[in-house]
């Protein structure tokens, strides 16, 4: 395809029959759907169909080879790693003992809501936003109060007067806040992430921040770390990053909560203890270190390719289906695509996404009816896989 990449981000790795979630689940049961997975382009869960980096591949491969599988610990080696990682690539400076791990980004959210809110407290999401979120709060005997994002042009702001508002009821103690933001995919800028960090902490409401795709960040853009921003943001957050996205090692399950300020780490730590968990798999730890301390150089090719593959999307739906808005793509590797134009009933949108196009991509329902008439696309695939659905969409929908 004309560029010089070291890893081969073309190939195409069958993941069918291997018990991946993307790749052997069945959508749609509750638009009457039940469709035989072969004939399905599956381009929705956040995974990518990339093989990760070598050094990761070799890393495990070397636990296997060892073969003895007892109880782990976590090396000095790896906690240096998570921090210089952060400290290299986002200028943020991470004290080691700021870390806690867990097993999961949605597990460590969950954990954080038990740790922080009381029955009945108030959570704000801002929607449309990634739906585990509503889980997290609602599981947890915490109710939703919605911020939504205000669409403008091709992107999304945030509505501050209206955030101010609901931080500013008595019953609201706490914020899930994306950055980057998916499904929307923007990147909060540093004055925005800092007016939000004034508004939360003159209403004592605290900050869970899910950076979880602080790596993929596209071209033009930076990502801010909330916690870095000022010793306001820094002792008001609990922050959650993790290789998962970056190095695509979600199904290894660790997930690295930073929470500098003590008290609050306490608090988490109790939750930790409560519940028994936090010893990570001895999988986690390897690849985590591996990923962190070697993958810098897979990575940066991986982003190149996804933005390729952002590109090719956009000039793709102007070309075949202009109808379809996709919008700017600031950060993380999927795609929020505006369908209104074409079908604004999110059920039959997305019966005809399965049942006409044959692909399956989030719903933007789920993100709350904010997204509905809106579909997600991840875009961390071979471009011949995106080709693929770009045509069978734009040949169903035009
Ligand atoms: C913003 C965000 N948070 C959390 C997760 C899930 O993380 P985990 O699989 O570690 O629970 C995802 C996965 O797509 C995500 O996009």
């Amino acid at each position: 395809m004309g560029y010089d990449f070291t890893y081969d981000f073309d190939e195409i790795i069958d993941r069918r029959r291997t018990n991946s979630s993307k790749w052997d689940t069945v959508p749609g049961a509750d638009v009457g759907v039940n469709y035989p997975v072969d004939d399905l382009l599956p381009l929705w869960v956040a995974d990518m169909d990339f093989r990760a980096a070598p050094e990761i591949t070799e890393a495990l491969a070397e636990k296997v080879k060892h073969g003895i599988f007892g109880y782990p610990i976590v090396p000095e080696s790896c906690y240096d790693a998570i921090v210089e990682w952060e400290e290299k690539r986002h200028g943020w400076h991470i004290e080691k003992e700021w870390i806690r791990l867990a097993p999961g980004a949605v597990p460590a959210a969950h954990m954080a809501v038990q740790a922080y809110c009381q029955t009945g407290d108030q959570v704000i999401v801002q929607r449309p936003v990634y739906y585990p979120f509503f889980r997290t709060i609602l599981n947890n005997g915490a109710q939703i109060v919605n911020n939504p994002l205000k669409i403008s042009g091709d992107s999304y702001e945030i509505d501050f007067d209206d955030l101010e508002r609901q931080a500013a009821h008595p019953r609201t103690t706490f914020f899930i806040l994306c950055n980057p933001h998916n499904p929307v995919g923007r990147v909060w800028r540093r004055d925005e992430l800092e007016r939000t960090g004034e508004i939360c902490a003159a209403h004592d409401v605290l900050v869970l921040v899910d950076e979880l795709h602080c790596d993929i960040v596209m071209p033009g853009y930076r990502h801010t770390p909330f916690a870095a921003i000022n010793s306001t943001c820094r002792d008001n957050s609990v922050i959650v990053i993790a290789p998962s996205k970056t190095f695509n090692l979600a199904g290894l399950v660790g997930t690295v909560v930073v929470i500098p300020n003590r008290r609050l780490r306490q608090r988490f730590e109790n939750i930790l203890t409560q519940n028994s968990v936090g010893r990570p798999n001895m999988f986690a730890i390897a690849g985590m270190e591996a990923a962190y301390r070697h993958g810098g150089k897979w990575f940066d090719e991986a982003l190149k390719y996804i933005h390729g593959n952002y590109e090719f999307l956009v000039n793709h739906l102007r070309e075949n289906l202009p109808q379809v808005k996709p919008f700017r793509l600031e950060g993380t590797y999927l795609a929020w695509l505006d369908f209104r134009a074409l079908e604004t009933d999110p059920d039959r949108l997305q019966k005809r996404m399965l049942t006409e196009a044959k692909v399956w991509l989030d719903e933007g329902k789920i993100f709350g009816p904010e997204g509905n008439g809106f579909e997600r696309i991840v875009l961390a695939c071979p471009r011949s896989i995106l080709k693929e659905a770009l045509d069978r969409i734009a040949g169903a929908f035009r």
